[in-house]
């Protein structure tokens, strides 16, 4: 595909002296269509040049030259060099481009040889996969998805959180009211109400905290009884938690949670310990951090027992080592940015090459909010992921059974829309937002929603359907696509795989999410402007084949935020 802006930035960098890529970079897509389809800004350059920014832009405009006639024109307006490319060159690269890569459409290499770690989803072991878990795993899957498209090699961790001094309080609560429950049937649910029983008697009792911190020594050191408890509890929760995942259709490359750097730590402490970085306080082992402003980072526990951090830093050792990461992302909640700020800093003192603790980024997000208040696992008033899930389900169920009862297939439809619906919600805004999560918003179909997307790529394969053909390239007269609706579609398609690039770069799905929105809001007008199965051969033709491009890049786009689309609904 033609990149226009590359071939300006080749233009403007014959005619002044910088690097071709700091000009790429200069040059800006105008929000204002009136201002071209590109523009660059000249007073980056006045200092240098010692030109008033005007001067240069109409000096350049004189001289730049471009072999393939695709600039329609070149104006300056205050400074800035406005281009403008001709219509049927939009239209004949993108389709052109569509007819080449079909569903590879904005693929790319560009991270082909690197490897990017992604840590995300990581519920905790014996508590409710809830909805706190759905962002991380939502935004992890969306953001692993489109790295691997273009072109980078993901190595997927679900971190479960199956260690801490928390197993200890459950194998104390087992311990003591084990056989009041019915942990066979209903294990979570059953491990949750032994979590808060024992939670409520450690607060009245401080000598029952105290077991229970021994209960999670005893299990580092291997006792058999906490072993075989800690075991049972963690099968029985992945059994739980797969459910969900079979819903979400997330899966990962590896599974190694916090349980599994038990036998990892040793190396993080003694590598601490002898660069002097380890610090008696209070009884625990910390990592002073008070000169980068950071509480410090605890190492050990006063009991010996060791950390969540101190798991994450055997972790970062462990990544390095094996998976030689180019990046290490982590997704989790906004409450944990302390604790990532921590970590990164004490990995810096990590044997391992500096290139690994200089590429660790935590990827931030809000939390979610219920119309009635926050959720807690302690208080155990909680709201199960699996049940919001088919609830979300059974609520499209409702709606297809009052709209188009006839329809076939109408659960497995129903999965699609409901599921889709809960991860578009959850992608729509910028994850760092909380967000407030209502079924009336993410269900509407006529709003900025995954059933929207669904409805409008549905159109496109019914238009297509009714045609009963997809033209080829060949047959398609770019100049039937010059009225600004079709334009507008165009110029949307072209810039598919830079908005993947910024999804990216950002680790900002809600990037894709919102132009995915606006593709098929611009379908829409399209659609609604234009006929398109009609009698002229040659204008259904070039809209049909718009109509399949559109109906292609939602497919790729929806699949890269983990959404399946439905055929029909
Ligand atoms: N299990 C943790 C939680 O639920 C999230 C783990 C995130 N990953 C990590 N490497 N610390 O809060």
């Amino acid at each position: 595909m033609i990149d226009f802006k590359q071939k300006i930035a080749e233009a403007i960098s014959k005619n002044i002296n910088l690097p071709e890529q700091d000009i790429y970079e200069y040059i800006e897509k105008p929000s204002d269509e009136k201002l071209g389809d590109f523009s660059f800004p000249c007073f980056k350059l006045a200092k240098e040049l010692k030109k008033s920014p005007q001067m240069i832009a109409e000096d350049l405009k004189e001289k730049l030259v471009f072999e393939e006639n695709f600039m329609q024109k070149i104006e300056v307006v205050s400074g800035y060099l406005n281009f403008y490319i001709d219509p049927q060159a939009f239209i004949s690269t993108v389709l052109t481009e569509v007819a080449k890569q079909n569903e590879n459409y904005g693929k790319s290499t560009i991270g082909n040889g690197k490897n990017i770690v992604i840590d995300y989803s990581a519920p905790n072991i014996a508590k409710p996969f809830h909805i706190g878990h759905l962002r991380s795993t939502v935004i992890g899957n969306a953001i692993y998805k489109i790295y691997k498209f273009l072109g980078y090699n993901c190595i997927g961790v679900n971190h479960l959180g199956d260690y801490g001094t928390q197993f200890g309080k459950l194998i104390e609560g087992y311990k003591r009211w084990g056989s009041e429950y019915k942990i066979e049937e209903n294990p979570i649910d059953e491990l949750t109400k032994i979590y808060v029983r024992i939670n409520n008697l450690c607060k009245e009792d401080e000598t029952v905290l105290e077991e229970c911190r021994n209960n999670f020594k005893k299990l580092e050191d291997g006792d058999k009884e906490c072993v075989e408890l800690w075991t049972k509890f963690r099968e029985v929760s992945l059994k739980e938690f797969q459910k969900v995942y079979d819903l979400l259709q997330v899966s990962f490359d590896s599974w190694n949670g916090e349980a599994f750097y038990s036998d990892k730590m040793q190396e993080v402490v003694d590598t601490l310990k002898e660069k002097q970085l380890l610090k008696k306080s209070e009884g625990a082992m910390v990592v002073d951090l008070s000169e980068k402003n950071m509480p410090p980072c605890i190492i050990e526990k006063t009991n010996g027992s060791t950390t969540y951090a101190t798991r994450d830093l055997a972790a970062i050792l462990y990544r390095a080592r094996n998976y030689n990461f180019d990046k290490a992302l982590y997704v989790t909640s906004y409450e944990q940015i302390l604790h990532f700020k921590q970590i990164f800093e004490v990995a810096k003192y990590l044997n391992m090459d500096e290139k690994y603790a200089n590429n660790l980024v935590h990827i931030p997000f809000g939390m979610i909010q219920l119309k009635n208040g926050k959720m807690s696992t302690r208080e155990g008033n909680v709201i199960k992921l699996e049940d919001l899930l088919n609830e979300a389900i059974s609520r499209v169920l409702n709606i297809i059974n009052e709209k188009n009862s006839n329809l076939e297939n109408k659960e497995e439809i129903a999965k699609k829309i409901g599921i889709g619906a809960v991860i578009f919600n959850d992608l729509y805004n910028s994850r760092i937002k909380d967000e407030i999560f209502d079924w009336d918003t993410m269900l509407n179909f006529n709003g900025e929603t995954g059933p929207y997307m669904q409805y409008i790529y549905v159109r496109t394969k019914s238009l297509l359907e009714k045609a009963s053909y997809v033209p080829s390239i060949e047959d398609v007269d770019f100049s039937k696509l010059l009225d600004e609706p079709s334009l507008k579609v165009i110029k949307i398609i072209y810039n598919f795989q830079d908005i993947l690039m910024q999804a990216a770069e950002k680790y900002e799905p809600y990037i894709l999410a919102r132009y995915l929105i606006s593709l098929a809001q611009s379908f829409s007008s399209f659609y609604n402007e234009n006929k398109i199965i009609t009698e002229e051969k040659e204008v259904q033709n070039a809209r049909l084949y718009l109509t399949y491009s559109v109906s292609i890049i939602l497919k790729i786009g929806s699949e890269l935020l983990g959404i399946q689309m439905p055929d029909r609904m």
